[in-house]
């Protein structure tokens, strides 16, 4: 996290101090930063520029809208999973033709938008979402481009809530599904097959898992004897959440990409969301409480499970630091959890971490992917302020929720 660093031990985002912003605003809070984002946006274009691909922004992985419009500044397109998120990538400016829309269970109210609209790619997975897809489009008189998704079968060597590229996993279509249904999509008059899509998994920190699903969607590619004018690649590549955390290379799965894409003559399309905004943010807390138990010290941070959910969810394990930094350690194991009551809400223990006092900010790091979108208000507390530092300034990008709001009837 480049953006983020220690001077004279005090933590910074950019040129800014954490713990000026931190006194003057309520924590929690989300806290970006704007060259993060930018370089990591462009240090994957640069690792396949030979490819020259479309790249759409997973919006699931962090949807606020300002972080949308200096996505599509920088060139991104947008993949959307819901009607919401659709809306949020065209307000945001992001062209229909840099969009696709993945998930499994699309409604017909959604299907309808993006019909409409005119978006790049429905990527279906179902043959009833195809025939829905098609009745749809004839209603409206349209002939909508699609995408088919595939499900390669693939172990993507992640935690099994995000790995989604194995037969048993809900998404996309096996292979023989796959074959049938792009028979009989053939048929539909109101759709046009252009693109095949695979998504595998999130969080994946070596390249041999996508290059085993090349060679799968190779191998589909050329049964289906259809030319397809997209191949989607996908999102998924890791980030380092802890130390010993090898970074995905992906200078060889760049070769082989542009092989594949030179062999099959189609243009390129990824979908990653946690390698672009994952390392650019972070969580500010406070610790509110210091608590002895039997064989640790607790520090209850005024942040819970309901403003981070990775680690109740996922067992994701993200470092917190202190963002003042001094030479005194305990002896003691100190677990910092988070108020909401659920034992869940709970992010990590240390073993001689710095000593603490109450009052104390706190950062919790890498929190920029799947952190503010899968928050919640449980325990009915409000969603937290986002500020995202960007030309050297500090910038509200979402206000913290009014309780009185949250709690009118
Ligand atoms: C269809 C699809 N595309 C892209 C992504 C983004 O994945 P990541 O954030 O790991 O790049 C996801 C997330 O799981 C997804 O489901």
């Amino acid at each position: 996290m480049p953006s983020y660093k220690y001077s004279q031990k005090r933590f910074f985002v950019e040129n800014l101090s954490i713990e000026n912003i931190a006194k003057k605003n309520i924590t929690p809070f989300y806290l970006y930063s704007s060259s993060q984002i930018r370089d990591n946006f462009s240090n994957f274009v640069k690792s396949f520029k030979n490819i020259n691909p479309l790249v759409c922004f997973s919006v699931k992985s962090n949807s606020n809208p300002f972080i949308l419009k200096f996505l599509k500044k920088l060139g991104s397109g947008a993949d959307v999973v819901s009607q919401g998120e659709l809306l949020k990538a065209l307000r945001a400016g992001i062209k229909p033709s840099k969009i696709v829309f993945s998930g499994v269970g699309k409604s017909e109210e959604e299907l309808r938008i993006a019909i409409k609209k005119k978006i790049l790619l429905i990527n279906v997975e179902s043959e009833s979402e195809a025939l829905l897809v098609n009745k749809l489009s004839k209603k409206m008189k349209r002939k909508t481009t699609i995408g088919i998704r595939l499900n390669p079968n693939i172990y993507a060597n992640t935690h099994k809530k995000i790995s989604t590229g194995k037969a048993e996993d809900k998404f996309g279509l096996s292979k023989n599904e796959l074959l049938k249904l792009c028979l009989k999509i053939s048929k539909f008059k109101n759709l046009k097959l252009i693109a095949l899509s695979v998504h595998i998994g999130s969080q994946i920190l070596s390249d041999n898992p996508f290059k085993k699903s090349l060679n799968v969607i190779s191998d589909v590619i050329k049964k289906t004897k259809i030319k397809f004018k997209y191949i989607d690649l996908g999102g998924g590549f890791g980030i380092s959440y802890k130390k010993n955390d090898k970074k995905i290379k992906l200078n060889n799965y760049s070769k082989l990409v542009y092989k594949f894409k030179k062999k099959f003559n189609c243009e390129i399309i990824f979908e990653p969301g946690r390698s672009i905004i994952g390392n650019a943010g972070i969580l500010v807390a406070k610790v509110q409480y210091l608590k002895k138990a039997k064989n640790k010290t607790f520090a209850v941070l005024d942040a819970g499970m309901n403003d981070f959910m990775r680690p109740a969810l996922y067992d994701a394990v993200h470092e917190i630091v202190p963002v003042i930094q001094n030479n005194k350690r305990t002896k003691s194991i100190v677990e910092f959890v988070g108020p909401v009551c659920e034992t869940s809400c709970k992010f990590i223990k240390y073993k001689n971490y710095q000593k603490l006092s109450e009052n104390n900010f706190v950062a919790i790091l890498n929190v920029g992917a799947y952190g503010s979108s899968l928050s919640s208000n449980y325990n009915t507390r409000p969603l937290i302020s986002e500020f995202l530092v960007y030309k050297n300034k500090f910038k509200t990008i979402r206000k913290r929720q009014n309780l009185l709001e949250l709690i009118k009837v």
